[in-house]
């Protein structure tokens, strides 16, 4: 039988690292064109993402469409030798869709219609909607589908960034659809979501509302399923898309920028498989003091998704953003430090946001390779610098990421555990991973995130931070990986509800009870500003329990505060391996720590001699080294200056 035809797995007839950005030809006259790609090859730009918030240019009224500048455009581009990842423009409706269709507006918990004049401002279930997009996109593919400069398809931009959640009538039935495909009949509806609770007892669907604002916290299990169900919902706009592309341009590949920094309402688990080949944006977190570990941590989560392959990255900034409170510009070598830590935790592509500042509109402040300054500028100097180095770089095109450890990660769990009328308000998700990360980060040791499914035996150590929600199949995959001589940390909060949010029957912790041998029998919140102390003098806050370990070892116990005496970490030999538990929240130095027998006992060793200001990651045969720090570092024979990166070929 013939195998189905597969796309490439990569921008098409692109035979280097990606380098490039977001290009919006449409905001210049067509004479600034010419500059544009002269300066684009003067950079070492490869791949430009074109279109991708053009509908109103391409489509100015219904169903009359306007491609000739683009044709121009690509024309202009390929001649120049540049490629092109075309968009579709629909995260960008134009403003004929909402006069013309009011139901595409989009609605909030509150039940206010927002407005217009900004993007993604459309209901994602809109059939009106639906069909304007799969038009504008059909018409993109029957015209550009084997055009010889499209090597990508950017289907949208960043699902779910602005309109993440609807909550209008067109979405409560199409939440009703997914919940009846879900749970099948009502009884089994009433008996997830614990509807015996409030008097919430449905006796027919059309009952069942979206959560919207309410006057005390709407059911726990009703939300999860709204989140589950609007995380699907962009999913199917997505895939509505790329199958229209497929079938008109079966030769390009199919992506969708993720934006798995802050996009808390997308299960990119579930999306993943969906793309050709896996693509991210980031932002640096510019205020914070070590931005550079939190960009790590995401470059590892999307290397993940990817299954560990190669990825994008689609767009970052080349100095500050426009949108945080204090937007911080990028100093000297800051830019190549961090595109090349992208490009060391697996990314074979360096895209920006965005190829040309804009002289007008929101994004006017934003940082772009081409400032408002031109090429007289620091930035566009540091941009052609990069593309020269990235050119110079195509070895590690391909080769893969050497993790030495994981870190457990679940969106499903996430929106569980920040749901209202939890224990503490200061019990955060994300908090509890990078805190890990962060430790992890600094002993120099790469980590890949895994599903709490997936199959963890590769591994010699696995962490699960917070993991609230645990179902009894990620408690038993758990489980197995120890058994079969696993070495297993776990943070507090976690295995305590099953997918509906549910109590596992028992004391807390109750799916992971026997695996880490503790019974919970109070949970201990502390005030805010409370420290305790615990035995090896380590200060922890926010958390703490009265923790009894009934088949596992006591390795330190609280030394003061509400469980003064009792044990606050615990160790517990189950099967061939080895289950920690963590039950507070200790200060980053104790937390490195506690971490020194584990990962000791994992037979990790990390570079003890080395910085913890250096950042060190294997793409055998090569190894990628990023001092941060203000004094040069050795690695491997070499000597990395601060401030800069160096690529070592291993022996
Ligand atoms: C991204 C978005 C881009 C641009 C950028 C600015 O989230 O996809 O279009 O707005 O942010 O940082």
């Amino acid at each position: 039988m013939d195998q189905p035809h597969q796309p490439p797995r990569f921008p098409r007839g692109l035979d280097a690292i990606a380098y490039g950005g977001d290009y919006a030809p449409e905001q210049w006259p067509e004479d600034v064109w010419a500059d544009d790609v002269r300066l684009m090859r003067a950079a070492g730009v490869n791949l430009v993402s074109v279109g991708i918030f053009s509908w109103a240019m391409l489509e100015p009224v219904e169903g009359q469409y306007t491609f000739e500048w683009l044709d121009r455009n690509l024309e202009l581009l390929h001649r120049n030798g540049i490629r092109v990842d075309l968009a579709t423009p629909t995260a960008a409706p134009p403003p004929w869709l909402s006069h013309r269709y009011p139901e595409t507006r989009l609605v909030d918990r509150h039940g206010h219609v927002l407005g217009q004049g900004a993007r993604q401002s459309f209901c994602p279930s809109a059939p009106q909607y639906a069909r304007a997009a799969a038009g504008i996109t059909e018409q993109l593919g029957r015209r550009y589908g084997d055009h010889p400069a499209v090597a990508l398809w950017h289907v949208h931009n960043e699902y779910a960034g602005l309109n993440a959640h609807c909550y209008c009538q067109t979405c409560a039935e199409a939440f009703r659809a997914w919940l009846r495909a879900r749970h099948g009949d009502l009884a089994t509806l009433n008996a997830a979501w614990g509807t015996t609770f409030w008097s919430q007892r449905y006796g027919d669907w059309a009952e069942i509302e979206p959560p919207h604002a309410a006057p005390a916290p709407v059911n726990p299990a009703q939300q999860l399923d709204f989140l589950r169900f609007c995380s699907d919902n962009h999913l199917e706009n997505y895939r509505r898309e790329r199958d229209i592309l497929r079938g008109l341009s079966p030769d390009v590949p199919i992506t969708t920028n993720f934006m798995i920094a802050n996009c808390k309402a997308v299960d990119y688990w579930k999306w993943a498989g969906e793309v050709d080949v896996v693509a991210n944006d980031h932002y640096l977190q510019a205020e914070r003091d070590d931005p550079h570990v939190e960009l790590a941590m995401c470059a590892d989560l999307t290397r993940s998704l990817a299954g560990g392959a190669p990825w994008l990255l689609m767009e970052h900034s080349t100095s500050a953003v426009n949108w945080q409170p204090r937007n911080i510009a990028k100093r000297r070598g800051e830019l190549a430090r961090n595109s090349l830590a992208h490009v060391a935790r697996g990314a074979d592509g360096v895209m920006f946001f965005q190829w040309r500042a804009s002289r007008y509109g929101a994004e006017k402040f934003h940082s772009a390779m081409l400032p408002h300054g031109g090429t007289g500028t620091r930035i566009w100097r540091e941009v052609a610098e990069l593309g020269q180095r990235l050119a110079g770089l195509d070895r590690l095109r391909g080769t893969r990421v050497k993790a030495d450890a994981a870190i457990v990660w679940d969106w499903e769990s996430w929106w569980a555990l920040e749901l209202e009328w939890r224990p503490s308000v200061d019990l955060t998700y994300r908090e509890r991973v990078e805190a890990y990360y962060t430790a992890l980060w600094k002993a120099h040791l790469t980590v890949d995130f895994v599903h709490p499914e997936a199959d963890l035996s590769r591994y010699p150590l696995v962490v699960a931070p917070s993991l609230y929600l645990t179902t009894a199949a990620g408690a038993k995959n758990l489980d197995a990986y120890v058994t079969g001589g696993g070495t297993l940390l776990v943070s507090y909060f976690s295995g305590v509800v099953d997918a509906n949010d549910t109590v596992h029957p028992g004391a807390h912790p109750g799916a992971l009870r026997d695996l880490l041998g503790v019974t919970v029998e109070e949970y201990l919140p502390l005030r805010r500003d409370q420290r305790v102390t615990l035995s090896d003098g380590t200060v922890a806050d926010v958390w703490a329990e009265d923790l009894a370990a009934d088949a596992a070892e006591v390795v330190l116990t609280y030394a003061d505060g509400p469980a003064a005496g009792q044990p606050a970490t615990t160790r517990k030999a189950h099967g061939r391996g080895t289950a920690w538990y963590v039950s507070t929240r200790p200060d980053p130095a104790g937390l490195r720590r506690l971490l020194a027998p584990v990962l000791a006992e994992a037979g990790l060793a990390g570079s003890p001699d080395l910085p913890d200001t250096v950042e060190v990651v294997r793409r055998p045969p090569y190894t990628i080294a990023i001092n941060h720090g203000d004094r040069a570092a050795e690695v491997g024979g070499v000597t990395v200056e601060a401030g800069t990166v160096e690529v070592i070929e291993e022996a």
